[in-house]
């Protein structure tokens, strides 16, 4: 695919922060991980202050593991199906996360949808990325949405995350046009590569939100 289509990102941010200490982050992901991926690149590289102290999925065959396995970072398989409700599964998770002394969660292709009880057990230090111009096609079939709708642009979102779905405050969005020629295929494609672009860059500004509150200076 021609790599060089035409976007732009909202607001126009380029430089990811420094921090020191690093950044101690927690990955939640379904899915195959192209954007855990991406931090991973840029952490072993040191061109992103972060530390991923763990990868939680939901999912036993998700490709997220082999990419956790590969870089030894530590990952725990949290599924649905094996807890009484959502309540002890989210427990869990809230639990895991606890114990890794995080200071921000980032949902990368997190598929379930979380109570407000995990929201609050992370308030304002969590952030979730999504595959359309929030507050368009919400929910888990967004690009498909947007192509069927007849849009001529769609794009992506990084959001604080709130009890109410793809909701929250936008931290970055990135926009591209949609053309008679695109498809599926040639939109996700698209859309991933601005995604690894506008999370690193939201985790950073995250974080710098999160460290300035703890430093009182907001
Ligand atoms: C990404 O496109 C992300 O925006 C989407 O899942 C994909 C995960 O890709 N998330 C959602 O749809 C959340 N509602 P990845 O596993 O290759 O990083």
């Amino acid at each position: 695919m021609d790599k060089s289509f035409n976007y732009l990102i909202s607001p126009e941010i380029i430089q990811l922060r420094e921090f020191s200490p690093k950044l101690k982050i927690a990955i939640l992901a379904s899915g195959e991980g192209s954007n855990f991926q991406e931090l991973i690149n840029l952490s072993k590289s040191n061109r992103f202050d972060i530390d991923i102290k763990i990868l939680i999925t939901n999912k036993s065959a998700a490709g997220c593991i082999s990419r956790a396995q590969n870089s030894n970072i530590s990952y725990k398989v949290i599924k649905g199906s094996d807890y009484e409700n959502k309540d002890y599964f989210e427990d869990e998770i809230i639990n895991t996360i606890k114990k890794h002394d995080i200071e921000l969660v980032v949902m990368a292709g997190w598929m379930k949808i979380m109570s407000s009880k995990f929201v609050n057990a992370f308030k304002n230090k969590i952030i979730n990325i999504h595959p359309s111009l929030l507050p368009s096609f919400k929910g888990s079939n967004a690009i498909k949405e947007a192509i069927k709708s007849d849009s001529k642009i769609t794009g992506c979102s990084v959001h604080f995350v709130e009890a109410e779905v793809d909701s929250g405050s936008l931290i970055m969005q990135a926009a591209l046009s949609i053309s008679d020629k695109d498809d599926l295929e040639t939109i996700t494609k698209k859309i991933h590569l601005l995604e690894h672009k506008i999370l690193p860059l939201s985790i950073s500004q995250a974080g710098y939100i999160i460290r300035s509150r703890f430093m009182g200076n907001d």
